[in-house]
């Protein structure tokens, strides 16, 4: 197969990466501005496609294009996938995990920082000719040290912002759906997730986004926090009930948040959660540097590339495709 695959290109690779798919099959890349109806039409041959989640692969598509046979995301992330629908048309679908995992918890740790020794209020003191006019100082941060952090999701996000957070002097603790932790993880103590959301100083979400993870921090969740504790979002904006993280920081139920992901994006212009004061909010950067995002497409092209060859790819979210145990 591989030699005379067509490859759909719908990321902008680097030349080595399209140099690897050249040699792996006729490439096609996808101009960004091209309506869907005309993508779904010039692709119908395709084998294989590279892509981010904002691309839609549905049912419409997949009648389209007859030989698809794997889906190859530039993500870790895969909620915006239908895995059952690709599963049972025989399509593997690979992901990027492992190698954006420092990028996601410096982030988080940024957001610690930032929320514990207030930097933008201090930044804005500055700025705006606040410290030159000989103005009040902001109020007096908080070390991070000493506080605890709870993480909700102990995955390998989840356990790289412990290790991170230990090195600031923190306390950790962690919450997920298992309660023994990976042999290689960081020594940290498993709560439930009332316990742990009652201790912690800041909450930080690490969960994927399926069924059970969606809302998971509601009303009734960021109730049971202290109203001195901060939420943060690096993961998915659905795990967390956005309107309900609203009402809680405009009502002082909790004392602020920093969030990277929200339940639309991008959000509606109008979106209360991004100007209130309590909160910093990002457009979804986790990945966001040259290093990261080149590690995870020259991953996704392996993961591609790979099961286009008949080989196992090194991430697949449905591997039993790849036997033809899935379709
Ligand atoms: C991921 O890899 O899932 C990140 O959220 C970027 O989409």
């Amino acid at each position: 197969m591989i030699g005379n695959s067509t490859i759909l290109c719908a990321v902008e690779v680097e030349p080595e990466f399209e140099e690897q798919l050249r040699a792996a099959g006729e490439v096609w890349t996808l101009d960004r501005g091209m309506p869907r109806t005309d993508v779904i039409e010039v692709a119908r041959d395709a084998d294989g496609i590279l892509l981010t989640p904002g691309f839609r692969v549905d049912e419409e598509l997949l009648n389209a294009w007859p030989s698809l046979r794997v889906v190859s995301s530039v993500s870790v992330g895969f909620d915006a996938f239908d895995v059952d629908l690709l599963t049972g048309r025989g399509v593997a679908l690979c992901n990027t995990p492992g190698v954006l995992n420092a990028a996601v918890a410096d982030l988080t740790v940024a957001m610690i920082l930032m929320l514990s020794r207030r930097l933008m209020e201090f930044e804005t003191y500055s700025r705006s000719g606040g410290w030159g006019r000989r103005e009040p100082y902001p109020a007096l941060a908080h070390d991070p040290a000493g506080h605890t952090l709870g993480i909700v999701g102990f995955g390998r996000i989840g356990r790289e912002v412990t290790r991170r957070a230990q090195s600031l002097g923190m306390r950790t603790i962690w919450h997920d759906v298992f309660e023994n932790a990976p042999t290689d993880a960081p020594t940290s103590a498993f709560r439930s997730l009332d316990d742990l959301l009652g201790e912690s100083d800041f909450v930080s979400v690490h969960t994927d986004l399926n069924r059970t993870s969606r809302h998971l921090i509601g009303e009734r969740e960021l109730g049971l926090m202290k109203t001195s504790a901060y939420l943060i979002n690096t993961a998915r904006g659905g795990a967390v009930d956005q309107k309900a993280l609203t009402r809680a920081l405009e009502s002082g139920v909790i004392a602020g948040a920093a969030l990277d992901v929200l339940e639309a994006e991008p959000p509606d212009p109008n979106e209360p959660i991004v100007s209130l004061p309590n909160a910093i909010v990002f457009p979804h950067i986790g990945t966001a540097t040259e290093e990261t995002r080149k590690a995870m497409r020259g991953l996704a092209v392996d993961n591609l590339i790979a099961v286009l060859a008949g080989q196992e790819p090194a991430s697949c979210v449905n591997p039993t495709v790849l036997d033809g145990r899935g379709s």
